[in-house]
């Protein structure tokens, strides 16, 4: 007997996902870059993490932090009614909110990740998709698919077109093409600030996608998890890098007094969370809010005992947000910081001519590292390839090599361009949130590896590319 049939489908169906990404992860974790303690290690720019106010962060959490016999308690699964209130106080200082949030429509997971599988898993029946522009948190496609079993379709957006809202017609090409197949498109999600690329979209063409839910009956999920880390904007004072810098605001969906212009709002959920704004990826706590459909609070909160955040957590981020004053200041540091090392990162890019997409929040830079893939490339053929004359002839497998080899082959990881679903090989997303005497090491050694004649590096078995 087949020792599998033991199994659910669903987990069949999980242990047959095979990721790469994984193994590389595993990797760097076991073997962390320090300057001092180890200074061979692996130097990582490939998980979005903001280090820049780490010494803050620890400060202020060991001051806050006391265990207390409440702490043994089951508490409450969708977070205790303190944690949703200071929850709704954040937002509502911080988002511009049209409305006031209250803690009653809120509820609290350990993560943004768990949050979005709850969504789905409510919102949507096994098979259906979900609509996301590529290039895209490659994240997104394991939050909806390992449990609720749905599919993320890419809708691959031309760089050129990546804020407009012309973008719509792809959304509806992909919408079309489901449906011929009868294939349900049940969910879109706009991630803003977007990750990978770090820009905000104009408020134009969040109505134009909005508009195109609605004409659908989609549900959309609002992922404004780096709503806080804006360090660049025209409100700031700042100016476009080139002509084609198109530079916005950003705007919470939260914040729009006429939302219901474009669609149902019942239709909407945002997401926001501790990961980024708050630089504790490792605390788990994320959030959804849905002000305008109690139903969905409801079916999440029934689910909400299987990831809810600890009592120690949830005590823990509770007195930390408590203290409004220092959350403003933090957030304006958080701001300060972030500027300063895009600034740096962008300096030493273009001295190093490589292009990159300019951005204005988050943690990284979506950076064009096609002529570095090249030279790897060129330095890397197997016994029987020929040299490559132009970027264009690149392929993915040359992309996620790279990265692969470069993890083992030079101690330095950033994010591959395949990973999130580009539409060429060669980018990639690098984050800039490391302190830069750190971050200059791993860019670096990006470049260094790029050049070196090396072909030792194990190569992967991508059939699947
Ligand atoms: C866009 C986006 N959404 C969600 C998450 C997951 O966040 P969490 O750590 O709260 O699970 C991330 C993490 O990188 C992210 O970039």
């Amino acid at each position: 007997m087949d020792p599998l049939s033991f199994l659910s489908t669903i987990a069949q169906e999980n242990l047959a996902f095979q990721d790469d990404n994984a193994e590389v992860f595993n990797k760097v974790n076991s073997n962390r870059y320090n300057k001092h303690s180890n200074p061979a290690g692996i130097l990582n720019m490939g998980i979005a993490v903001n280090k820049l106010q780490e010494d803050i962060v620890v400060k202020k959490l060991n001051t806050i932090n006391h265990i207390t016999p409440e702490n043994l308690e089951y508490g409450d699964p969708t977070g205790s009614s303190s944690l949703r209130s200071e929850i709704a106080h954040l937002t509502n200082r911080h988002f511009n909110v049209y409305r006031n949030v209250l803690p009653e429509q809120i509820v609290v997971a350990n993560g943004v990740t768990s949050v979005i599988d709850m969504l789905i898993s409510t919102v949507c029946n096994r098979g259906d998709a979900v609509l996301v522009s590529a290039p895209y948190y490659n994240a997104f496609d394991t939050d909806v698919n390992l449990r609720a079993k749905v599919v993320t379709h890419s809708v691959n957006i031309p760089i050129s077109e990546g804020l407009d809202p012309s973008q719509v017609k792809y959304f509806q090409h992909t919408y079309n093409s489901l449906a011929a197949e009868g294939i349900k498109a049940k969910i879109l999600i706009i991630c803003n600030p977007h990750n990978p690329t770090g820009r905000i979209y104009p408020k134009e063409t969040i109505r134009a996608l909005l508009s195109f839910a609605s004409k659908h009956k989609m549900h959309v999920l609002v992922d404004e998890i780096y709503a806080l880390s804006v360090y660049r904007a025209p409100a700031f004072g700042d100016q476009p890098e080139t002509k084609d810098d198109l530079i916005y605001d950003f705007e919470s969906v939260l914040s729009w007094n006429d939302l219901d212009s474009y669609i149902d709002p019942s239709f909407v959920t945002v997401v926001h969370g501790m990961s980024k704004d708050f630089c504790m990826n490792g605390i788990r706590m994320g959030w959804i809010i849905s002000p305008w459909n109690d139903l969905i609070i409801k079916a999440l909160a029934s689910i909400s005992i299987f990831s809810y955040s600890s009592s120690v957590s949830d005590t823990l981020i509770t007195r930390f947000l408590a203290d409004h004053q220092f959350v403003d200041n933090f957030i304006k540091i958080v701001a300060r910081n972030l500027k300063e090392n895009y600034l740096k990162t962008t300096r030493f890019f273009n001295a190093n001519n490589i292009a990159y997409i300019p951005a204005q929040a988050g943690h990284f830079i979506w950076s064009d590292f096609r002529q570095l893939l090249l030279q790897w490339k060129n330095n890397n053929l197997s016994p029987n390839e020929k040299s490559l004359s132009s970027a264009k002839q690149l392929t993915f497998k040359d992309d996620k090599e790279m990265w692969y080899n470069a993890v083992s082959d030079a101690s330095v990881c950033y994010s591959c361009g395949v990973n999130f679903h580009s539409e060429t090989p060669g980018w990639s997303r690098v984050v800039f949130s490391i302190p830069w005497e750190d971050l200059i090491v791993g860019l670096s050694r990006v470049i260094s590896y790029s050049k070196t004649l090396n072909g030792k590096g194990k190569l992967l078995n991508l059939s699947k590319l």
